[in-house]
């Protein structure tokens, strides 16, 4: 009886670690993996997560990730899912998306939604090299230069055009208005818009016209002051003879 209880401890270790192998890539508490439309689907909507969770299998061809407490989303977030389509991270708390948010999908992805988050700007090159559909409506957008930038790397989502407005956090004169029709009033990567090379500019431009006025002011006061000069002696010419004592000395100089 003793020898088979010896064995039951090794045992029962196997098997607990036969549990723990799936569990951990189980689908985290609230997501489950379904077939939609052919395609292998993520869903982990309203899952509580305030995080990207693991274990979401490499075959996943549409995540859903949207009513959750995202805040942001880290390089290389979703890099191992290598035929992703299409990311749903609408309705999350997003502020902050890395450059590299995207990295590993630009072959692949081709829908995704960013809408009714905080967003206020995104880094430019979080999009670059995608061909993508972007959803970026109910943002507290920045509108300003870097905002105009990422509408020329993505297509926007049909009709979602309008519900691009500038948050809080934008100039005073732009809140609550639509960036799009800002955007074509308006160069926003002009001077002072936060074009800051252009700034940059502008401040060495004022700078050198400072200085060649200063050198023109120079120059003009020092032809002023030679003429002047020049002129003295023409000018003391014609008076001096009058003085009779001195026309020997008048006649020389001339
Ligand atoms: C998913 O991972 C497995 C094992 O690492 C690999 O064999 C498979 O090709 C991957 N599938 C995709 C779609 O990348
Ligand atoms: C874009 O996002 C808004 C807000 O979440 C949503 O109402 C709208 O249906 C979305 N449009 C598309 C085309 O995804």
């Amino acid at each position: 009886m003793l020898l088979p209880a010896a064995h039951l401890l090794p045992l029962l270790l196997v098997i607990g670690a036969r549990e723990a192998v799936p569990s951990a890539q189980s689908p985290p508490h609230g997501c489950y993996v379904a077939e939609e439309a052919g395609e292998r689907t993520f869903r982990c909507s309203r899952a509580g997560l305030s995080a990207v969770p693991p274990g979401i299998p490499n075959d996943t061809r549409k995540l859903y990730l949207d009513a959750n407490r995202l805040a942001s989303v880290p390089a290389g977030a979703f890099q191992h899912l290598a035929i992703l389509e299409e990311l749903d991270l609408s309705h999350n708390v997003l502020a902050h998306l890395s450059g590299a948010a995207f990295q590993g999908l630009a072959g692949t992805l081709r829908h995704l939604d960013l809408s009714a988050n905080q967003l206020a700007s995104v880094p430019v090159e979080a999009f670059m090299g995608l061909q993508i559909q972007v959803n970026l409506s109910a943002n507290p957008w920045h509108c300003d230069c870097a905002l105009q930038e990422v509408l020329r790397q993505v297509r926007l989502a049909p009709g979602t055009g309008t519900g691009i407005v500038c948050g809080s956090g934008a100039r005073p004169d732009l809140v609550g208005q639509e960036f799009l029709l800002l955007a074509r009033e308006e160069e926003l990567c002009g001077m002072g818009h936060g074009g800051a090379q252009r700034s940059t500019d502008v401040a060495l431009l004022v700078t050198m016209g400072g200085w060649v006025t200063l050198v023109v002011a120079y120059l003009a006061h020092y032809v002023w002051q030679n003429r002047d000069e020049s002129r003295h002696p023409l000018k003391r010419a014609p008076v001096l003879p009058v003085r009779s004592e001195d026309s020997s000395t008048v006649s020389t100089v001339l």
